[in-house]
């Protein structure tokens, strides 16, 4: 029996590594002949990235999966602003990455029964890393953290800069409508991801677009009858493969990944969801680096006490120095940010939460809605587990998201698809309590459409992962292919 060693990168971000870690599983559990090598590059993004990666060298993994934390580079800790922090951390760890597959690789060859180094697999901004893979001779494959859709963006913008000269930055504030393959609707320009819009940044994301092109396949977090339209295009011959292998939602619960603070405050959610009706609560979570300003915060107190709808709300601190890319952390207190009186005003319908298990939380029957940034994980985790989503996006390809959801496939309701989060200016957008409570009060609506379709498409996306489904066989398609690339 052949058997195959696979190893994966992330680049050193939370939401990233977490999907790479699911990748791995999904190969290891699937197929017995593999082996899976999962390097963590540090530093870390920020402080629960790092308590992360810890859990996951403390915790017993899957057999033939490994993570390996490679060294803290001095020469990195300092300045993430720097535009091009993340391929100089790439390239200095290139041979720590060598020099580690190398060992794997003799090591093997001394057993001829152990597995054998068949391919990587690289996170979408770790293609940097490629050099290594076509060193040791062996195809290297991407995993898109972004949806089938947001690809054909990439290759689109790609084509209209490369192909056609044209001046991508100049969609910023523009009223221009994109014919993007892969939406079947009209994108307007000004929804695109905002580093499109600025030159130095732009630049990164063609570079990205282009190494995406050169890949052996694209391995993408989604299903083909939820992206059906995005992954045909994408099948036209002229770019790499792409395997629908989704959706992959990771559970936090059954507590055990949990640290002591983190699993009583998660008893205390569950418990509370347990007494509330099925389908009434609605649920506020804007990721892992969404949070707002003062004003904004009281805009949405008042769109929930006047809804009157049952809410749990993550409610997060923004950073406190301006001009710093920090994640949120908790509030010590609520009420030094909440409207006077609304805790107790709201206590009957209520919960505001810092931290929050948001799989475990939409997996929960009683929770109806759930407004969102709409980054791709939360959007695949409203889908699985049949909950609209209120959209309202923050930053990267959000905007692009909560356009194809609301728009393309009509499975998402806008609160405000055009708002977008200036990390390092103060110029903040304020959405009023009017528009966000009439998006919960859609999304909320017993028997609405909306709610119907994506129930309807959360059981689609059970069958998908069973055997026969469609990403159950685009994964075994994959996994053959993997296999072939040892001689
Ligand atoms: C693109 O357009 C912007 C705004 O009009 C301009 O400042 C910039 O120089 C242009 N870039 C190129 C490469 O022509």
């Amino acid at each position: 029996m052949k058997k195959a060693e696979v190893v994966l990168i992330p680049i050193p971000a939370m939401g990233h590594i977490v999907a790479l870690v699911e990748v791995a599983k999904l190969l290891v559990e699937r197929d017995d002949r593999l082996s899976t090598t999962i390097f963590i590059m540090h530093p870390v993004l920020d402080p629960s990235t790092t308590k992360y990666t810890e859990s996951l060298a403390a915790s017993t993994l899957p057999d033939r999966m490994r993570v390996v934390n490679l060294p803290n580079l001095e020469s990195n800790t300092e300045d993430t602003k720097d535009r091009n922090w993340l391929n100089s951390m790439i390239e200095s760890q290139k041979p720590r990455v060598e020099e580690y597959v190398s060992k794997m690789r003799t090591q093997s060859q001394l057993s001829p029964d152990s597995p054998q180094l068949a391919g990587f697999i690289f996170d979408t901004f770790a293609t940097g890393m490629k050099d290594v893979a076509n060193g040791f001779g062996v195809p290297w494959y991407v995993f898109s953290a972004s949806g089938a859709a947001f690809i054909c963006s990439m290759f689109y913008l790609q084509a209209l800069h490369d192909g056609e000269g044209v001046n991508l930055t100049e969609f910023k504030n523009s009223d221009a409508l994109l014919e993007v393959p892969g939406l079947a609707n009209p994108l307007p320009a000004k929804l695109l991801p905002s580093m499109v819009f600025r030159e130095d940044l732009l630049a990164i994301f063609l570079e990205h677009a282009r190494t995406l092109k050169e890949t052996r396949s694209i391995l993408v977090n989604t299903f083909l009858e939820f992206e059906s339209y995005a992954v045909h295009s994408l099948s036209n011959g002229k770019n790499p493969p792409v395997y629908p292998v989704g959706p992959m939602v990771k559970h936090v619960a059954d507590g055990r990944d949990l640290r002591s603070d983190e699993s009583n405050k998660y008893r205390d959610i569950m418990e509370w969801l347990d007494d509330q009706p099925p389908s009434s609560v609605m649920f506020l979570c804007f990721g892992s680096w969404g949070s707002f300003c003062g004003k904004q915060v009281k805009e949405i107190a008042c769109a929930l006490e006047h809804c009157g709808h049952r809410f749990l709300w993550s409610l997060r601190k923004p950073s406190s120095q301006k001009g710093k890319i920090e994640s949120p952390s908790d509030y010590l207190n609520f009420q030094e940010i909440l409207p006077e009186g609304f805790l107790d005003r709201t206590l009957e319908i209520g919960k505001v939460i810092g931290w929050a298990p948001q799989v475990d939380i939409l997996a929960h029957p009683a929770v109806g809605g759930f407004a969102s940034h709409c980054g791709w994980n939360s959007i695949l985790e409203s889908v699985r587990f049949g909950v609209p989503v209120a959209t309202w996006p923050l930053y990267a390809e959000q905007q692009f998201n909560a356009f194809q959801m609301v728009i393309d496939l009509g499975l998402a309701v806008e609160i405000k698809m055009d708002y977008w989060r200036d990390f390092l200016g103060d110029n903040e957008i304020i959405v009023s309590s009017d528009d966000i409570v009439k998006a919960i009060k859609h999304v909320m609506e017993e028997d609405s459409e909306v709610r119907k379709k994506v129930k309807e498409m959360s059981r689609i996306s059970e069958k998908s992962l069973k055997d026969g489904g469609s990403s159950f066989s685009s994964l075994g398609r994959l996994i053959e292919d993997m296999i072939d690339n040892i001689s």
